[in-house]
C-alpha cells in the first residue's frame, strides 16, 4: 500500500493518538491540535474509507476477503490538508479525488464492515506506523493508542453521547446538502459503535494509559486547548 501525507509544519516531534467513536468530534479536534502544534494530521478513517470506496467503485465483491485484501495491498492513497477554514482532509485514490464520495452513509457502513478483515487491518496498521515513525503527528482513528502507536507520547480517547454525535453528523451532512433523518443517523451510529467495539481484531477500546475525555460539556476549542495542555505536560516530562 502506498500512502502519502503532507506535513502542516515541523516542531520537536511527539506522537499524539486520538481515538474514539464516530461523530465524537475527533476530526475537528485532531486537525486543530495538529494546526496549533504544527504537526501532521493523519485521518486513518479516511484510509479505510478510501479502501471501501475503491472496492465499491471497482465492483469488487465485498464478501471476497482475498480480493478485498488485494485492493488494500494495491491501494494508492494520498491525504492532503484541506482549506484553512475547513477541517477536512482532501483524499485521493490514484488520480481520483474522493474527499466527498468516501463520506456517504453507504460508504461509512461498508468501511466499518471491511475494517473487520484482519488482512486489511494488518496492511493499514503497517502503513500508519510508517507514517508515525518520525513523530510530529496527530493520528486519529479507533486503534491508534492500542495497536498502531502503542508508545505514543500522548493518548486521548474522545467520547460523546450517541445523541450528540447523531446531531453533529446530521449538521455536517446538511452542510454538504445531504438530508438524513436524525433517527436513521442515531441507529447507524449505535450499529457502527457496536461493530467497531466488538470486532475480534483491534476493537475500539481506550488504551489503558489514555486520557478519556467526554466532549459533551465542552466546545471544540476547549477540547483542543485541553489536549494542547496535555501535550505541553508530555513535552515537559521529556
Ligand atoms: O473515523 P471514520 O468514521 O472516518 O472511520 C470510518 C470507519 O473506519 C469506522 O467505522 C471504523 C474504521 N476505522 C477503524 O477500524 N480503525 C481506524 N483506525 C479508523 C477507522
Amino acid at each position: 500500500m502506498a500512502v502519502k501525507s503532507s506535513a502542516i509544519g515541523t516542531r520537536r516531534p511527539l506522537t499524539i493518538a486520538i481515538d474514539g467513536p464516530a461523530g465524537a468530534g475527533k476530526s475537528t479536534v485532531a486537525r486543530q491540535v495538529a494546526r496549533a502544534l504544527e504537526y501532521t494530521y493523519i485521518d486513518t478513517g479516511a484510509m479505510y474509507r478510501a479502501l471501501a470506496w475503491t472496492v465499491h467503485h471497482n465492483g469488487v465483491p465485498t464478501d471476497d476477503v482475498d480480493a478485498v485484501v488485494t485492493v488494500a495491498d494495491e491501494l494508492d492513497v494520498r491525504l492532503m490538508p484541506g482549506d484553512t477554514d475547513e477541517f477536512t482532509t482532501r483524499v485521493f485514490v490514484g488520480d481520483d479525488e474522493v474527499t466527498e464520495s468516501i463520506r456517504t452513509p453507504a460508504i461509512s457502513q461498508l468501511t466499518s464492515a471491511l475494517s473487520t478483515i484482519p488482512g486489511v487491518r494488518v496492511r493499514m496498521v503497517d502503513a500508519q506506523r510508517r507514517m508515525g515513525l518520525g513523530g510530529g503527528v496527530v493520528m486519529e482513528g479507533r486503534d491508534i493508542g492500542t495497536v498502531v502507536l502503542p508508545s505514543a507520547d500522548l493518548k486521548v480517547f474522545l467520547t460523546a453521547s450517541p445523541e450528540r454525535r447523531a446531531k453533529r453528523r446530521q449538521a455536517e451532512l446538511a452542510e454538504r446538502g445531504i438530508a438524513i433523518p436524525y433517527d436513521t443517523l442515531l441507529r447507524e451510529i449505535v450499529e457502527r459503535d457496536t461493530r467497531d467495539a466488538s470486532r475480534d481484531v483491534a476493537p475500539m477500546v481506550p488504551a489503558a494509559d489514555a486520557h478519556i475525555l467526554d466532549s459533551d460539556p465542552y466546545t471544540a476549542s476547549e477540547v483542543v486547548q485541553q489536549i494542547v495542555n496535555w501535550h505541553e505536560e508530555a513535552l515537559a516530562r521529556g
